[in-house]
């Protein structure tokens, strides 16, 4: 297959910042592969992240921290390759930033050569702002994670709702002002409660993207894997499933084996 770039007017960073400023929302949507990404992007989304999800989602880990950054890579030059229009992010795996900032700048480095990658994300606040310093000022643009960040998924001991409480809820505050003082272009709000995400929001002139955030924000992130129905076991209340392909795709193969199995297929028409 030959894949031209079609001259389509492309998201950047700064059209974001713009669709903040008009209460435009922006929609955001995972993707690993690029025959998901071509139909992602041809739909229309403003921003596609390779999330390191893929730990879960492709390659069927419990966790996101086994994904390697090779892995990151492989998955994020896939996409890239068909994106026209989308800004794409691509996620740093656990432990490619946070020993030290010149880690995190080489892990960056890679993904931006290696994917052609538009920016980076990095779970946390004031632990990796080192790290987020040295990566901007190498010019790569940086979009900040805070609340349930999964690689920290064993400090928490549970994927449950963070910042309930008015510590973490103040901490998170401060994080995201750091982010955005640093020069991160966005913000990815995880699970937390609604009304502080939409206090975040408002806080900060940066894009605020939610994840189980509720709608004060300025945009919306899922996996696309689970809004489409795809994967079955995870089914959080925030999660609003668009199509159910699980049982659609299993009942074309179900359909498949059966004509095999009948000598239905191939018939005359479809043989040489
Ligand atoms: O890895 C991922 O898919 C993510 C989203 C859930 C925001 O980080």
């Amino acid at each position: 297959m030959s894949i031209h770039k079609e001259s389509i007017k492309r998201v950047t960073t700064h059209i974001l910042s713009e669709m903040k400023l008009k209460g435009e929302k922006i929609a955001m949507l995972t993707s690993y592969d690029f025959s998901m990404a071509s139909i992602v992007d041809k739909a229309g989304v403003d921003v596609i992240l390779v999330g390191d999800s893929a730990s879960n989602v492709m390659a069927g880990h419990e966790t996101t921290l086994p994904i390697t950054l090779d892995q990151m890579i492989y998955h994020g030059a896939s996409v890239v390759r068909a994106v026209n229009r989308a800004l794409v992010v691509v996620d740093l795996p656990f432990g490619t930033y946070q020993g030290n900032s010149k880690e995190a700048l080489c892990s960056s480095v890679r993904i931006m050569k290696e994917c052609s990658a538009d920016a980076v994300k990095l779970e946390g606040g004031r632990e990796i702002l080192e790290s987020v310093n040295r990566i901007l000022s190498a010019g790569i643009p940086v979009m900040g994670h805070l609340g349930l960040t999964p690689q920290s998924i064993h400090k928490f001991g549970t994927y449950a709702v963070r910042a309930k409480d008015d510590a973490e809820a103040e901490k998170l505050l401060e994080d995201a002002k750091l982010l955005e003082d640093a020069g991160c272009f966005a913000l990815v709000l995880e699970k937390i409660p609604a009304s502080l995400a939409t206090k975040v929001a408002e806080s900060i002139s940066i894009p605020v993207i939610g994840i189980g955030a509720g709608g004060g924000v300025d945009g919306q992130v899922l996996v696309a894997h689970d809004m489409l129905g795809i994967t079955q076991e995870f089914s959080p209340r925030f999660l609003r499933r668009y199509h159910n392909l699980f049982e659609e795709i299993k009942g074309a193969v179900e359909n498949y084996i059966g004509d095999v199995k009948s000598k239905d297929f191939p018939n005359e028409k479809e043989q040489y």
